[in-house]
């Protein structure tokens, strides 16, 4: 049996599970004193290279937020697993004007493009500027970012993607309970899932079918690269079409293709091609 959950203010981590980056953004009072708290509403916004961008999400008494709408910048710092206390040390409502580095092991050093200072012991950070600042009533202050830069400790920008995850080990946030007790995933089992397309594979999205097509048929399709899927698919409905069929039989498929020469060597091709990806 399923129930519907009350929805109720934080609902985001109260009720509804939403494994999250762990992060502590940097920034600077008009003063030039030093913040640093834990924010994980946190997404990418603009994945495009000209002008990526972030989307972060505050309360908008937090320092942070206060911070960022007077100087523009602040500093997204990614620490992993072994500081999680350190961190929720920042987490605390010290006073304002208080730099809660001081209260950790983090080391304070120089970012490349924004004042802010990034953390040493953070292996990924990225340096912001403010794009836009949107403050939704009664809710939060919505940050849109442009990244001025992603800086990560030098060795793991080629390492392979397991053995970043590996090194980095950056805790998955999972919530709290009451506003106390924060839980995260740690040390997590690491586990890989082949999408089994090829990197233009979002092409056969694009791919209209007008005619409903048997499961065996369909696959088969799925098999040819997805540069040529339209055309095939708009080929073989016509001829299934020219035979009075509603539905596209794999026979059907077939036959088309010995018709046009291509006999099953030329499926079990791409078929071949397809399990030496996987
Ligand atoms: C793991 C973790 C994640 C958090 N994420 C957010 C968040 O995304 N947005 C937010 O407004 N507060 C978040 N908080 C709460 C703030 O960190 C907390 O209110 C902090 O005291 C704010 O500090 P500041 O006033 O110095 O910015 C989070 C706290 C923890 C421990």
């Amino acid at each position: 049996m399923k129930k519907e959950a009350k929805i109720r203010p934080f609902w985001y981590s109260d009720v509804w599970l939403f494994p999250k980056l762990i992060t502590i953004i940097t920034t600077l009072d008009e003063q030039g004193r030093v913040n640093a708290a834990p924010y994980s509403h946190i997404m990418q916004y603009d994945v495009m290279a000209k002008n990526p961008r972030m989307i972060v999400g505050f309360r908008q008494d937090s320092h942070t937020f206060k911070n960022i709408c007077a100087t523009g910048e602040f500093v997204v710092n990614c620490p992993s697993a072994e500081y999680l206390d350190d961190m929720m040390e920042t987490a605390r409502f010290y006073p304002e004007g208080v730099n809660e580095l001081e209260r950790t092991r983090f080391t304070p050093i120089p970012s490349h493009k924004v004042k802010p200072p990034s953390i040493q012991e953070c292996p990924q950070i990225a340096e912001c500027t403010v794009d836009e600042i949107i403050r939704l009533p009664k809710s939060s202050g919505i940050v849109i970012a442009n990244i001025e830069a992603l800086v990560f400790d030098e060795e793991l920008i080629d390492m392979p993607r397991e053995e970043r995850i590996r090194a980095m080990n950056l805790p998955i946030g999972l919530g709290d309970e009451s506003r106390m007790d924060y839980f995260h995933a740690v040390n997590y089992e690491i586990t890989s899932h082949r999408l089994g397309e090829t990197p233009d594979g979002f092409k056969g999205g694009e791919v209209k079918l007008d005619l409903t097509w048997a499961e065996d048929a369909l696959q088969t399709l799925m098999s040819i690269p997805p540069g040529v899927r339209q055309m095939v698919a708009e080929q073989t409905e016509n001829f299934a079409r020219e035979h009075g069929d509603t539905e596209v039989s794999l026979q059907r498929f077939q036959q088309l293709a010995e018709e046009a020469g291509m006999s099953e060597d030329f499926f079990d091709r791409f078929r071949e091609r397809k399990a030496r990806r996987a």
